[in-house]
């Protein structure tokens, strides 16, 4: 019984127009949403009781850990990073990447040794994890908010850890792929205590993507 809002947030950018095609094939729609000079932070489909908000990738697994939203969409990356407590249901299938340890060619021995090296990254929780459990190597991590390649270009860091998708800001800038982490691609997560008290209606729509997928 639809006796209440279902709320959807969603990260801003290409995963949440993907997203929202994705819906569409589903027959949930939101028209306020497609009106792209539109300032509105939150949009309402009344009649299907469903609403959706656009928020900042690493905010989205906050918003639904907390209850604000019952569904995310959002990038494995960000589930990593934020480790929210949340229900991840769904691999989407899209927005497919991988996170690596990039840099110069010169630096792939630096790896090879438990060497102290500097690490630039906007995903520190995903490096200290990385080179602390996996690899056992102690690594000096400095968080940056984008442009990460930049890092061993102007002798911030010796690597870098990125998601790297087609791979030509890599190539562009002289780097390379030096050890793959995992891949990524964008998942849906649940609010815990939504999935108990709407189970059937956040089912129904976990197998209607399902088959569309
Ligand atoms: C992401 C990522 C890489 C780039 C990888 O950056 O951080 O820089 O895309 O894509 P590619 O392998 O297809 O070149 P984003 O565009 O999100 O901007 P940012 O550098 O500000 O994080």
């Amino acid at each position: 019984m639809k006796d209440r809002y279902l709320t959807f947030a969603l990260g801003k950018g290409r995963l949440a127009s993907k997203a929202m095609e994705l819906f569409e094939d589903i027959g949930i729609t939101c028209e306020e949403m497609k009106d792209k000079d539109s300032r509105k932070l939150i949009f309402v489909n009344e009649e299907q009781k469903v609403r959706f908000f656009l928020a900042k990738g690493p905010d989205v697994p906050t918003y639904v850990e907390y209850g604000a939203a019952d569904i995310g969409i959002v990038g494995k990356d960000t589930i990593l990073e934020e480790n929210r407590r949340v229900y991840e249901v769904l691999d989407l299938g899209f927005g497919k990447c991988d996170m690596c340890v990039c840099g110069p060619e010169s630096s792939v021995d630096l790896l090879k040794h438990h060497e102290m090296i500097r690490v630039a990254t906007k995903y520190p929780n995903i490096a200290k994890d990385y080179f602390y459990n996996h690899k056992h190597q102690t690594v000096d991590i400095i968080k940056l908010n984008g442009s990460v390649e930049l890092g061993p270009i102007v002798e911030l860091s010796d690597v870098i850890v990125d998601i790297v998708e087609t791979g030509s800001t890599l190539k562009e800038n002289g780097l390379t792929v030096l050890e793959k982490i995992c891949p990524l691609s964008a998942r849906m997560i649940v609010n815990q205590v939504s999935m108990q008290m709407q189970t059937e209606r956040i089912r129904e729509l976990i197998s209607d993507i399902k088959r569309k997928l």
